[in-house]
């Protein structure tokens, strides 16, 4: 086909430059229905979802959808296939279950370290490695107990707190009341030598009396502590305030209230379930210094 024959059979815009005309060709029906749908699907989108901005938020949409919505959605889909381990988890003898349950025992491993990082690390380290106040949970010294029924019943109720009626509980005097500034350097040595470190003999000679009067009924003769009112062992090398001179002589002199928190949700809002205790208290006894 000629170029005049063309423009013969279409018509042009009437505009004309220097002789060169402007066919006037229509958009292809294709092209132009698709133009049409992707109108009518920006307005759909715009009613069915979030997208009209208010001055507080956006239009919700009639479908309803929300993002956090979504990620609700999905955390309901992962507890609603954890709930079958986590009711096992809340009835199980914790003593046994490694035994028992090896596979639950394995989730309760799992499901306890996220509740640990969750909740339990800005205090008592990663892996439970301690800080200076918090105690080391990855070692085989324990001021409450180490067995996992300990454990868990020490990560319900806490220590020192007042959200539990059953808290663990007990109080060393302060004694700088009670004693003298000598008393209480002649103590700090006897307890340095304890732990096998330096010390002043004589001092040290003359503090086991002070220790025997004033300390041996929570720490115990020997200095190895007692469960029964979480006194630590104060003859090994692990310290919770510290071993040096002037740390004991501070302890000594104004003591310490170690507290922590009660984890049960019997205790505080957003607590931990029975499930999470148990799972918690299954990761902490396998860190390594488990009974
Ligand atoms: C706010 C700080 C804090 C947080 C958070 C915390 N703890 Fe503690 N926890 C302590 C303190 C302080 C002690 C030591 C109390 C004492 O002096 O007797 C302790 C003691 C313990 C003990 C006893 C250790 C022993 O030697 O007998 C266990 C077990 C324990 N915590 C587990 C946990 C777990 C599990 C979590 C998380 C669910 C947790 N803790 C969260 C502060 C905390
Ligand atoms: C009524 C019981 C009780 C008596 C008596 C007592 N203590 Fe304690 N002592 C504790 C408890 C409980 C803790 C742990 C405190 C905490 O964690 O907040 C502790 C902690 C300590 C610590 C810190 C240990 C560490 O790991 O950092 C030292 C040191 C200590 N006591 C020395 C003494 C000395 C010395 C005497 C005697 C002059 C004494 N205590 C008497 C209960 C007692």
């Amino acid at each position: 086909m000629s170029k005049n024959d063309k423009k013969q059979q279409v018509e042009t815009t009437g505009h004309e430059w220097d002789g060169i005309q402007e066919f006037n060709n229509p958009l292809p029906r294709w092209w132009v229905w698709v133009f049409y749908v992707t109108i009518g699907w920006g307005l759909w989108y715009t009613v069915a979802y979030p997208a009209w901005p208010l001055l507080t938020g956006a239009t919700e949409g009639y479908k309803g959808f929300s993002t956090r919505g979504q990620v609700a959605a999905d955390i309901a889909a992962v507890e609603a296939q954890n709930a079958p381990n986590n009711a096992a988890l809340a009835a199980s003898d914790l003593a046994t279950l490694q035994t028992a349950n090896p596979a639950l025992y394995s989730y309760a491993v799992n499901a306890g370290g996220a509740v640990f990082r969750t909740n339990c690390v800005q205090c008592h380290g990663n892996e439970g490695m301690g800080a200076t106040g918090y105690p080391t949970l990855s070692d085989d010294d324990w001021l409450w107990g180490g067995s996992v029924v300990d454990i868990a019943y020490t990560v319900s109720n806490g220590v020192r707190n007042e959200s539990s009626p059953d808290a663990r509980f007990s109080q060393m005097p302060a004694f700088g009341d009670i004693l003298s500034n000598e008393e209480i350097a002649n103590v700090v040595a006897y307890v340095r030598a304890l732990s096998g470190q330096e010390a002043d003999a004589t001092a040290a000679a003359a503090g086991q009396q002070v220790f025997l009067d004033n300390c041996s009924a929570c720490h115990g003769e020997d200095g190895k502590g007692d469960r029964m009112v979480g006194a630590p062992n104060l003859a090994d090398a692990l310290w919770l305030y510290g071993g040096d001179a002037a740390t004991i002589t501070q302890t000594v002199k104004n003591a310490r209230f170690g507290v922590m928190p009660a984890w049960s949700e019997a205790f505080r809002d957003g607590g931990l379930t029975q499930a999470e205790v148990n799972a918690v208290a299954i990761y902490v006894h396998q860190l390594g210094g488990g009974e």
